[in-house]
């Protein structure tokens, strides 16, 4: 360690707006940037630190002021980082791609040490070996433009502004998965900077156990410096958004109960059904249509829905880099405080009406909350994402993820429970009603299976921080023992946040 004069002491106390960090963790963010010069940052005002902090998806993690940021711009000041913050046991750290997780403490951190891996972005493609390598910064737009010019994509985003780092260590749902698998399934390898600040290659096909364990573990096996993953042929598709009024709710329920099951015979098929309260009580529907094809079917799973009348339409045949960069244009205008909360919902063939009684579940949840003038942006949404098995059967047959997913089993719909609101008084009231919809869940789904057991696993990128994620794996105890052996003093375990074994 640099000895660390009251001269320095000083002047970054002088830097800093407010000093509320511990002084082993300004010695680190100190010793950081003499090891990774001109790429940390202490000073709330200066460019970098300021724009960084302020890019959470969720306008509540922009609170979290971290002691300093560090920019690395290649795998080794990554690794450089990690080996001084191992010699400060108690100073806490984060790691950040995108930043789109809503979760407390996960790609934020007060008064730590904040690694974000912005500069490390972009993608390079190899025709030959049809192996797309991807960095963790950016966003999916940075990915998917630039293969889409090559003639291929890889399984990812379905809205272009979101992060790609976060995104491929937690599985990742694609417009192409009922194709190819989760995102991460495509995954054949990982530039990883592992707890010991080691900079570690990980091939799939040498290390299959770890790479099932790396797709959709999250932060806790190591700092993800890039991704290899299998590429696919794409040309024009045909999908946007389309708006239900809330009128449209049975004919919108009957389709998305033959769609789920529907899907494995045209997998080039996906939707995501966005069931929106909004103030009064007041229901919308939001779908994203995505076919991988010019023009949109006229027959099977997804023509039931598209015969549906919407208030507004703007799908079209267009590129699929220019269909994620319109899904997220929209979302992009979003300044609000976010909560994301999951459950993983069995098909159940002889119980169609499950989907309207979960929506007027949680309304009733939302209805005083959502009557209150004040709260007149806020909102609240249940998107059900059909997660079919035969995305189960791609998944197992590129090796698995941690998800363990398979063909046997039976077909599922992921649900994203999703809230936004604009005062900080709020994130209670927004967070619980969510948590109250999937307890009222827990009890009901097993009188609609009528006791039937199903293999019900999470969706990491979707779940809130209180939920155990990783319990809910088949494999949990295999790549818990996994993680220990990658990270034995609990560097990422105990001190990274995010989801743990
Ligand atoms: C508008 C919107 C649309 C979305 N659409 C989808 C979708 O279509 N499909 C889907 O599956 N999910 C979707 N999500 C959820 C999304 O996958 C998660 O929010 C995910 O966390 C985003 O990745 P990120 O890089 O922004 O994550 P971050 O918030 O930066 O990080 C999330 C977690 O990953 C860790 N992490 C990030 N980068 C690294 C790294 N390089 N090495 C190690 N750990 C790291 C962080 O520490 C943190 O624990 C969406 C979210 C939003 C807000
Ligand atoms: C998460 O679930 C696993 C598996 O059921 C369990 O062993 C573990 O204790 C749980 N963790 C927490 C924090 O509840």
């Amino acid at each position: 360690m640099l000895p660390l004069t009251s001269i320095c002491l000083t002047a970054i106390l002088a830097a800093r707006v407010t000093a509320t960090a511990s002084l082993s963790t300004m010695a680190a963010c100190h010793e950081i940037s003499a090891a990774v010069p001109a790429r940390v940052w202490s000073n709330h005002l200066s460019k970098n630190y300021y724009s960084e902090v302020n890019s959470y998806w969720s306008t509540a993690l922009r609170d979290a002021k971290p002691a300093c940021l560090v920019l690395p711009q290649s795998a080794k000041e990554v690794a450089a980082a990690v080996k001084i913050l191992n010699k400060y046991p108690d100073v806490q750290f984060a790691v950040k791609s995108g930043g789109h997780t809503p979760n407390e403490r996960h790609s934020s951190i007060k008064d730590g040490v904040l690694i974000s891996t912005r500069d490390l972005s972009g993608v390079t493609y190899d025709g030959k070996t049809q192996i797309a390598s991807v960095k963790p910064g950016g966003e999916w737009n940075d990915v998917i433009g630039p293969l889409g010019e090559q003639g291929v994509a890889i399984a990812g985003g379905r809205l272009g502004l979101v992060g790609v780092g976060g995104y491929l260590l937690q599985g990742g749902i694609s417009f192409l998965s009922a194709q190819y698998g989760l995102a991460a399934d495509s995954i054949v390898g990982w530039e990883m900077v592992t707890a010991d600040g080691t900079i570690r290659t990980i091939d799939a096909s040498k290390e299959p156990e770890l790479a099932v364990a790396l797709r959709g573990s999250g932060s806790q096996f190591g700092i993800a410096t890039e991704f290899k993953i299998k590429a696919y042929p794409i040309g024009q598709v045909w999908g946007g958004m389309r708006i239900y009024g809330g009128g449209k709710a049975d004919d919108i329920y009957a389709a998305l109960h033959n769609f789920v099951p529907g899907n494995a015979d045209d997998e080039k098929a996906a939707i995501i059904l966005s069931d929106v309260t909004a103030i009064g009580g007041a229901k919308i529907f939001l779908i994203f249509y995505f076919y991988a094809e010019p023009e949109p079917p006229t027959t099977g799973p997804l023509a039931q829905f598209l015969n549906i009348d919407s208030i507004i339409d703007i799908t079209s045949t267009q590129s699929y880099a220019k269909l994620l960069k319109s899904n997220g244009e929209g979302a992009a205008l979003l300044q609000s405080r976010v909560s994301f909360r999951t459950f993983t919902l069995p098909y159940v063939k002889d119980a169609p009406h499950m989907y309207g009684e979960i929506s007027d579940k949680f309304t009733s949840l939302l209805a005083d909350i959502l009557k209150n003038p004040l709260r007149l942006t806020s909102q609240c949404s249940i998107d059900f994402q059909p997660f079919p098995s035969v995305i189960g059967r791609h998944s197992q047959e590129r090796g698995g993820n941690a998800m363990g997913i398979s063909g046997s089993d039976a077909d599922r719909i992921l649900l994203e429970i999703q809230c936004s609101w604009s005062s900080h008084n709020d994130d209670e009231i927004f967070r619980d009603a969510s948590k109250k919809l999937t307890e009222w869940l827990e009890v009901k789904v097993p009188e609609w299976t009528k006791g039937r057991e199903y293999y019900l696993p999470y969706l990491m990128n979707d779940a809130a921080g209180d939920q155990n994620v990783t319990g809910t794996y088949r494999g949990y105890s295999k790549f818990k023992a996994l993680q220990a052996e990658m990270d034995p003093e609990g560097f990422f375990k105990k001190r990274g946040g995010g989801f743990v074994y």
